[in-house]
Formats: structure tokens, C-alpha cells, sequence
């Protein structure tokens, strides 16, 4: 399997038999992004919370290209309403399985709303996934904050790799990650959500070398640069 990096939240991960699975794609106005909404083809769209930088650009890829959207049971109803029919909600705890593999929604300290035409609207509960594909775990936190639900994760699942954001302000910080990265006994990083804006400047290098004292490979990944996992 393959995982890239597109800049903020949002990741691929090119999994053996072809399938492709985005996460969070914020693309058009993501000051990270290298690429537009329009270059991505994914099969499987997964979406942690409604916030625009996470929602993002999901209703028009869904819609360009038929992808399955899978989220939270609001997220999805509002995608209905926007008009896409290849949907599948979940709730937090839940697990199901589908034919790429399972998915787990599991807690994320955080809020979830989208601010359409003046109107704040609640977009049900922020959530992470727990994806098990291609005999490998890997956890997208989504947006949150350090969480003792992570231990449980980390005794109860071998996480391979964990994408979890450092940048501080709106989520864990890298002081708090590392702590996140411990709890989960994740046997790799990839650190996300910092950078993109000012308020989560952080030094994600010094974050990469700290981790790396636990013995926790963490790769600091360029937008659009992809690992082998
Ligand atoms: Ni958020
Ligand atoms: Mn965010």
C-alpha cells in the first residue's frame, strides 16, 4: 500500500488491489495543496468532521467521480441534500466492513460545523478512522485534541501508522502528539494539520527527532510525496 500526503488533513492511500481511499480533501484553497479538486480520482472518500478545511472539496469530487462517501450520519445527510447518492454513514464506535477493507469511527476531541450563507450549521460528532486494509492498521485522528481514548486504541489495535496533527491552536500540539503517539503505541508517524496556516505553525522536524528519541519512526512527508507502507 501506498499513502500520500496532500498538504493539511488530507491523505491517499493506494491500496493493493487498486482501490483508492481519500481522506479529508481540503484542495482548492488549501495554501498546501499542490493539486486541485479536479486531479483526484479517489474510489473512497472518508470525511472526519464538517469543518471546512476537512469537508473541503467532497461534495464536487463525490460528484465528478461517483466515489463512496463514508462519515459521520449529519455529514452524510447533508451530502444528500447537496445531491450525491453513493453514501454510508457511521457513528463513533461503530465498525463495518466493506469490500476494500474495515473501517472503524472512533472518537476525536473537536467540534464539527460548516458556515454556509451566513447559517453556522452542526455537522454531528468529529471522529477519526481506524482503517484495517491491506493487513495493516492505520489511524487518521481527524482533528483532536490528546485524548485517553488513545490508549485504548493502543491496547486494543497494532496501529501501523498513525497520521496525527501537531500543529497546535485548533488540536494537539507536537508536546501533546508525542504523548498521542506513545498512548496509541503507534509503530509509525506521520504528523499532519500544521503549517497550513499561521496559528498552526509548529516545528515539525524538531516533532520528527523527538519522536524518533521513543523510537518512533516519523516521516515528515512534502505535499504530494507518497511512502510505501
Ligand atoms: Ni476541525
Ligand atoms: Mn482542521
Amino acid at each position: 500500500m501506498q499513502i500520500k500526503f496532500h498538504g493539511h488533513a488530507c491523505f491517499s492511500l493506494y491500496l493493493s488491489n487498486g482501490k483508492h481511499l481519500l481522506f479529508d480533501p481540503f484542495l482548492d484553497g488549501n495554501p498546501m495543496a499542490q493539486i486541485s479538486s479536479a486531479e483526484i480520482n479517489p474510489d473512497v472518500i472518508l470525511v472526519t468532521h464538517g469543518h471546512a478545511d476537512h469537508l473541503g472539496d467532497t461534495i464536487a469530487i463525490a460528484k465528478r467521480t461517483g466515489a463512496l462517501v463514508i462519515s459521520n450520519a449529519e455529514i452524510i445527510d447533508y451530502c444528500r441534500l447537496q445531491g450525491l447518492e453513493n453514501l454510508h454513514s457511521m457513528n463513533i464506535g461503530g465498525s463495518y466492513n466493506f469490500d476494500f477493507g474495515t473501517i472503524k469511527m472512533v472518537p476525536a476531541l473537536h467540534s464539527s460545523s460548516l458556515t454556509i450563507d451566513g447559517q453556522i450549521i452542526y455537522l454531528g460528532n468529529p471522529a477519526g478512522f481506524l482503517c484495517k486494509v491491506d493487513g495493516k492498521t492505520i489511524y487518521h485522528a481527524g482533528d483532536t485534541g490528546l485524548s485517553h481514548e488513545m490508549t485504548l486504541l493502543g491496547n486494543a489495535n497494532r496501529i501501523d501508522m498513525a497520521l496525527l496533527p501537531v500543529g497546535g491552536n485548533y488540536t494537539m500540539d507536537i508536546q501533546d502528539a508525542m504523548l498521542a503517539a506513545r498512548a496509541l503505541r503507534a509503530r509509525h508517524i506521520i504528523p499532519m494539520h500544521y503549517n497550513t496556516f499561521p496559528a498552526i505553525e509548529q516545528n515539525v522536524n524538531f516533532f520528527a527527532n523527538q519522536i524518533l528519541n521513543y523510537g518512533i519512526p516519523c516521516s515528515v512527508l512534502a505535499p504530494e510525496e507518497t511512502l510505501e507502507i
